[in-house]
């Protein structure tokens, strides 16, 4: 409830009126059994004929008050419903937008989806509802029970006594449904994320014809959310049929009393009719009741997941970095002290004792083995990842005291694995710097060596990528990527293995003009043929420095960094 209010205050006064507009029918409804009394006491038993058409009018006329105030209410309720939803999933993918990385990590992505769409979705369902029915239903029974009661309270009293065991029930089947719809929710996140595995990975389970292999883990996820889903509605859906046996036997029992007391002159046949009239909306309610509850308690379940999300931690790393601190160092100089790193979710060192500095405006290279914590460090200088022990500085600040969209913004990321956007190619690069000019985007591509092959597509800088880029070939998108980065006109340069599906030319055009832009750049390598260009070569082996120098110093000194090189040129040679 408090993940919802704050959502459904800009509503309040629309709610408000769904609200008493609800109430208006709710009155209507109660009515109705005492003027069938008066009907049939009055006019009916009588043969009046000008009170039947009194009372009659009266009915008719109520009936169409009651219907115009319930359109209303839906128009309205519906209303409420959207623009809350609509608020909700803003909130929720502003949140994916500004929680700390490493809690957003936490979430699987396909739970993400689930939770900003299906989830709200049934939220937004049960709002509706809530301020159309779910309201009404227990002020139905309520009202009911005391009009009954005033009509003839010996008869209403078989109603009442039933009342305690429906009211357990129905608090049971809450509490129990939303544990096991929650757990529902959880297989329509395991089976979202099949699918998401199986659309990604579709050329690979091609190429591998793993597709049967595939149907059968699909078909296991499958059949268990079904499974799930049963046994969920099951439950929910065994309580109408009790409720509505309960609430038959005291309309039975009102009849035979109600007969009984009716020939021996005790009560008056419109009265009976009034309190059965009442009895059978209660039943109508109860029955509505217990429906709507199963849609409730997915929405609980649901909420209680977008308010998982919601709660996650904000503000990056909390509030640390002044105004005073966020002025950008003019300087863009590099110093790993001691730098200790590991991931969230894990105890294992991924880096230690990482200590080296690269000069303003020098190229440091960084090698190593698969898995030796090349990429970990790299994240670590945009603070996608805190350090653990140690201090990162940039223009001799520690990192931790500027704030973080200023320090993101000098800097020019470049993933392992690159990403684009869906769009033309400019649009993606203007993504890099949203102001920048036509003659900058080309001076960034010529420099990623991408201008010529971008001149070559029909549509040159207008051309569409779908999806992720995947109408170019991997070297392209890296190479995109790196004009991204590059339009950035950034200090610092990040460049995580991202021209490894360069040929050696293309490669060393690029190296020879990145050295031109004149940012202190990392460049993350498996190739010893780019660690010429570098002022510093860093050498990492199981998350620790192993060596750092020059190239040539390297070579003197350190044999690991010997047998690489060696073994690059030999391989050069096979080739050649
Ligand atoms: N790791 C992890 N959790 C992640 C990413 C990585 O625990 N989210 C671990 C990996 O298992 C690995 C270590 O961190 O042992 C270093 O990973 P990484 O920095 O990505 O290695 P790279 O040197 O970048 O390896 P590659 O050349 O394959 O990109
Ligand atoms: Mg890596």
């Amino acid at each position: 409830m408090r993940t919802l209010l704050p959502f459904l205050k800009p509503y309040r006064i629309s709610a408000a009126v769904a609200l008493s507009l609800m109430l208006v029918e709710l009155v209507v409804e109660l009515c109705f059994p005492l003027l069938m009394a008066k009907l049939i006491d009055g006019a009916i038993l009588r043969q009046d004929v000008g009170a039947a058409l009194k009372w009659g009018g009266v009915m008719i006329g109520l009936a169409l008050f009651g219907f115009a105030a319930g359109l209303v209410n839906s128009f309205y309720a519906a209303d409420v419903a959207q623009g809350f939803a609509h608020d909700m999933r803003r909130a929720l993918f502003g949140k994916l937008q500004s929680m700390a990385f490493s809690d957003f990590r936490a979430f699987s992505p396909s739970s993400l989806m689930t939770r900003l769409t299906g989830d709200i979705n049934q939220i937004q369902n049960s709002v509706f509802l809530g301020l159309r029915v779910f309201v009404r239903a227990p002020l139905l029974i309520a009202g009911s029970m005391i009009m009954a009661l005033t009509v003839d309270a010996r008869l209403a009293l078989y109603l009442v006594v039933v009342t305690p065991i429906l009211v357990v029930v129905l608090g049971y089947t809450i509490r129990k449904g939303f544990r096991l719809f929650r757990l529902v929710q959880e297989r329509l996140d395991k089976l979202n994320g099949l699918v998401r595995e199986n659309l990604i990975g579709m050329r690979l389970i091609r190429a591998y014809v793993r597709g049967d292999h595939e149907k059968n883990r699909f078909a296991e996820t499958n059949g268990d959310y079904m499974r799930r889903s049963t046994a969920a509605l099951r439950l929910s859906e065994m309580t109408v049929p009790g409720l509505l046996l309960l609430m038959n036997a005291s309309v039975l029992l009102i009849l035979w009393f109600g007969s009984r007391s009716v020939t021996a002159y005790e009560t008056e046949v419109g009265d009976v009719v009034a309190v059965l009239n009442y009895a059978i909306r209660i039943t109508g309610a109860y029955a509505y009741l217990s429906m709507i509850i199963t849609s409730l308690t997915i929405a609980r379940a649901a909420l209680s997941r977008s308010a998982e999300v919601l709660a996650a931690g904000s503000n990056e790393f909390g509030a640390n970095g002044t105004a005073a601190d966020g002025i950008p160092p003019d300087r863009a100089d590099v110093l790993f002290e001691g730098v200790a790193f590991g991931y969230p979710d894990s105890e294992a060192a991924v880096l230690d004792g990482i200590t080296f500095s690269v000069n303003d405006g020098e190229t440091a290279v960084i090698m190593g083995a698969t898995g030796a914590g090349k990429t970990s460090l790299l994240q670590l200088l945009p603070r996608l990842y805190e350090a653990r022990r140690g201090t990162v500085r940039v223009g001799g600040t520690d990192i931790r005291d500027i704030e973080l969209s200023v320090l993101r913004r000098q800097i020019g990321y470049v993933a392992q694995e690159s990403t684009l956007f869906a769009g033309t190619i400019r649009d993606n690069l203007l993504w890099g710097r949203e102001d920048a000019s036509m003659e900058e985007v080309v001076e960034a591509a010529k420099l990623a060596q991408i201008h010529e092959t971008i001149m070559q597509l029909p549509d040159a800088y207008e051309a569409v990528l779908e999806q992720k880029g995947a109408n170019l070939s991997g070297g392209q998108r890296q190479r995109l990527s790196i004009a991204r980065a590059l339009l950035r006109k950034p200090k610092l340069l990040l460049l995580d293995d991202c021209t490894s599906a360069l040929d050696a030319r293309t490669e060393s055009l690029l190296l020879a003009g990145l050295k031109t832009c004149g940012c202190t750049t990392l460049l993350v390598t498996q190739k010893a043929q780019a660690a010429r260009w570098a002022d510093t070569v860093l050498l990492l082996a199981d998350g620790k420095l192993l060596a750092q120098g020059k190239h040539g110093e390297l070579l003197a000194r350190s044999e690991t960094y010997r047998f690489i090189v060696e073994s690059e040129r030999e391989e050069a040679a096979h080739h050649a």
